[in-house]
């Protein structure tokens, strides 16, 4: 007998968008992109305004989105509010503190390429707005569980890693697939500071890439990614602590040999590298059994892989001597 268990975060389908309102918001854009002289002053307005810089109105890929939600993937709870996702943000090229989505608008979005390479059939450079040409866009809502202990609800749209994986052609002999955030000192003043070993750096196994969660988002609550949250591209990997989900990726090389993160090569006994979460295994600094959740007064219980476990346990299966857990 086929029994279908609901997961955890599954909303009624009553409470998803209806798709009339997606069309209607989608129609509203167009219009929008359509004005130069509204886009003009919201760009204008950007700068000092977190939410106008976030709306990404001055993306040259503003009008493909809001793209059509994927209602396979529900929360459990409201979605964060747009004006705290976008200015409570760790993007440590830009300074150390939560507070740097006024500084992150200097990053140059355009023109912006990412590099496919190592082991893969031919190594290549793609554009990214012909590698948004060239995947199917979908918005998905997901938790964002940082290993500090507060976590989020987002709206990211964007398409699945293994889409990107099959356009790159890795060889059978590929293991890991590494990200590479881009290093320019001159904008990213936080890579001035010669203790970190920048650039920052990721790594997934090609099965964690190729799981149907791992996500490559490239908008934020209908628009654009907003610069301070990863722009143009960033990864989403939600049953992984937020430090995996590296942002404003140059380059995916697919490797024989496991690839050294940013924070494991900083101190690997806190930052391993499969940071799956689980409520029982405490960073040295932060309990994780439970999260501070953005934007209310509550403190819930952390659930073992955020909750993802049904989608995602089984790429651990017989690994239990891995530290996959920080
Ligand atoms: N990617 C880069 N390149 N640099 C960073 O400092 N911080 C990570 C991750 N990706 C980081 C990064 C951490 S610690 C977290 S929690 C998330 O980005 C935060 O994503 P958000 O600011 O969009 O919430």
């Amino acid at each position: 007998m086929l029994i279908k268990r609901k997961r955890g975060w599954e909303l009624p389908e009553s409470q998803a968008t209806p798709e009339s309102v997606y069309l209607q918001r989608r129609r509203l854009m167009q219009g929008l992109a359509a004005g130069p002289l509204l886009l003009g002053a919201a760009a204008l307005a950007g700068r000092g305004n977190p939410l106008a810089a976030a709306t990404g109105d001055a993306d040259p890929s503003a009008e493909l989105y809001p793209v059509k939600q994927n209602m396979r993937y529900r929360l459990d709870r409201e979605i964060t509010d747009e004006s705290l996702a976008t200015t409570y943000n760790n993007f440590y090229e830009f300074g150390s503190s939560k507070n740097i989505w006024r500084e992150a608008q200097d990053l140059p979005i355009r023109p912006w390429s990412v590099a496919i390479g190592g082991l893969v059939e031919k190594p290549f450079e793609i554009g990214i707005d012909e590698l948004l040409a060239k995947m199917p866009l979908e918005e998905r809502l997901y938790r964002h569980r940082c290993v500090e202990a507060w976590s989020m609800a987002v709206p990211w749209s964007g398409f699945a890693l293994g889409e990107l994986v099959k356009l790159a052609k890795p060889l059978s002999s590929a293991k890991y697939v590494k990200m590479v955030t881009l290093e320019d000192r001159d904008v990213m003043s936080g890579q001035r500071a010669g203790w970190y070993p920048w650039p920052y750096v990721e790594g997934l196994t090609m099965a964690e890439a190729t799981n149907e969660l791992a996500f490559i988002a490239t908008g934020l609550y209908g628009k654009p990614m907003p610069k301070q949250n990863g722009a143009p591209l960033r990864l989403a990997v939600p049953w992984k602590y937020g430090f995996k989900s590296i942002k404003s990726i140059v380059a995916f090389e697919f490797t024989e040999e496991r690839p050294v993160s940013f924070w494991e090569e900083i101190q690997a006994r806190e930052y391993g590298f499969w940071a799956n979460v689980n409520p029982e295994v405490p960073h040295p600094r932060w309990s994780q059994a439970t999260e501070r959740v953005l934007g209310t007064d509550e403190k819930v219980p952390t659930l073992l892989y955020n909750g993802y476990g049904d989608y995602v346990a089984g790429l651990y299966a017989g690994m239990e001597g891995e530290k996959l857990f920080m």
